[in-house]
């Protein structure tokens, strides 16, 4: 057998410690699969004392984790500490220009600057790997890179965050309003204590950028993802949701348009008994046309020690066969820069929801708003009736373009007769 893989890793965390057990345990297996031992030969954190679960002290251990790139004794740097820039960063870029392969788990780095990485692994020849930044477990980047390859990909929809899956799910179940949810799953592990990444889409938005790229062989392209997040989903909605059979799910989603490729983050209705529809609490999914090979959907745990670290397992494996191509699927200098299409000019069915006082001519006055701009309506709710007394009044549109709908509500707004502002949530085909 050829001589072991040698590993330098990064981040001893929840991802860098679970993937220290597997290394350090009966890796016969792998070493069938990889042709070859993969073995740790290097550490780092930042706290050398912290007891991770698993008896780290034989390796040698740097405190500056930059160092990994520079030790003769490694072949592969495995960075799990995390953040677009400062030492995940530098690390990165001085492993691969040291020629040592870098595997990540990485999305936000990625996202940012995914393709200058790509083409630094390129110039120096090794390996940039990065199963485990999207969705964990599921091997989506596999998939796309090297399986569905034969025919062109029109679109991807992605559940992509579990924290955000879990809340919705919780909301849908109990009838509770977000920030008590939130709090719960803050509670139980669920969410971070600074949420904002998971909440705010921008999590959904990285692993979306990723996608993207690896799906229509573009540059990652962060800036051009459109993102809202859940903060303002009411238990209302979910509950109207259901009742047009729908079920409200946090989307990422890429497709080729006539205008260019569309990159958005935001709550959608999906229709209930489908596959994105079914996926609950914290599991993440991707849904695949892929042309003529028809659908795909991918569903499994997109967080968590075991799945993440899977994910960085089978790249290392890959890596130790020499089994490696251009980070994206097609080299550095060829990623498409491809044209943004403007959100305004999508095309969607939309969920509308209006907090409005209970007096005659209301209905009449948001039905010509609409009419102005061209919008018209699928099927409507109104609930209750308490003359003088705001009112919840639901519809959902036919197909229209989201600048019509928006130019719409605005006016709607401008009614003395509307308390709030609408509520707009796009429909989703999945
Ligand atoms: N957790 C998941 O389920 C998951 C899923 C997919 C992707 N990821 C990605 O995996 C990466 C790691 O996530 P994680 O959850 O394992 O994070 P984590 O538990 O916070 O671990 C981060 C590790 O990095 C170390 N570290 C931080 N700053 C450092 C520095 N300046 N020098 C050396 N070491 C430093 C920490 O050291 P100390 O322990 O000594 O503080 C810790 O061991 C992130 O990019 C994340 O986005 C995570």
């Amino acid at each position: 057998m050829t001589a072991p893989l040698r590993v330098g890793l990064a981040g001893l965390g929840n991802v860098g410690a679970g993937v220290a057990k597997v290394l350090m345990g009966d890796t016969r297996t792998l070493a069938w699969r990889a042709g070859r031992g993969i073995a740790i030969t290097a550490i780092s954190a930042r706290d050398k004392k912290r007891d991770r679960g698993v008896d780290l002290s034989g390796f040698p251990f740097e405190v500056d984790p930059l160092a990994l790139a520079e030790r003769k004794d490694v072949d592969v740097v495995v960075e799990l500490i995390g953040g677009e820039e400062g030492v995940a960063r530098a690390l990165v870029e001085s492993a691969l220009r040291a020629k040592k392969h870098v595997v990540t788990a990485n999305k936000a780095l990625l996202a940012r600057h995914g393709a200058a990485l790509a083409a630094l692994a390129e110039r120096h020849e090794v390996a940039l790997k990065f199963e485990a930044a999207i969705c964990g477990g599921i091997p989506i980047v596999k998939a796309l890179r090297e399986g569905l390859i034969a025919y062109d990909i029109s679109a991807v929809r992605g559940i992509l965050n579990g924290t955000c899956n879990f809340i919705l799910t919780q909301m849908e179940a109990s009838g509770r309003a977000f920030a008590e949810v939130l709090t719960e799953a803050q509670r139980l592990g669920y969410a971070e204590a600074d949420p904002t990444l998971d909440i705010g889409g921008g999590d959904t938005a990285h692993k979306l950028t990723l996608l993207t790229s690896l799906a229509f062989g573009t540059a990652p392209d962060l800036d051009g993802v459109s993102v809202t997040g859940i903060q303002k989903v009411s238990p209302a909605d979910i509950a109207f949701a259901g009742e047009f059979g729908f079920r409200l799910k946090l989307l990422g989603v890429a497709r080729t348009t006539p205008n260019g490729i569309e990159q958005r983050v935001h709550p959608a209705m999906v229709p209930i008994q489908t596959p994105l529809a079914d996926v609950e609490a914290s599991f993440n999914a991707v849904a695949v046309d892929a042309g003529a090979a028809g659908p795909f959907f991918f569903e499994g745990r997109g967080a968590g020690t075991g799945p993440t670290t899977s994910a960085v397992i089978a790249d290392l494996v890959d890596v130790a066969r020499g089994a490696f191509g251009p980070a994206f699927g097609r080299p550095a200098a060829e990623l498409l820069h491809g044209k943004r299409a403007p959100a305004e000019a999508r095309v969607s069915a939309y969920y509308l929801r209006f907090q409005v006082l209970d007096v005659p001519g209301v209905m009449a006055e948001i039905s010509r708003h609409l009419a102005n701009e061209q919008v018209s309506i699928e099927s409507m709710i109104q609930r209750g009736r308490s003359p003088g007394e705001p009112v919840a009044i639901v519809m959902l549109t036919h197909e229209t373009s989201q600048l019509s709908v928006v130019r719409a509500l605005k006016a709607i707004a401008a009614s003395d007769k509307v308390f709030e502002a609408p509520c707009m949530i796009p429909m989703e085909a999945a």
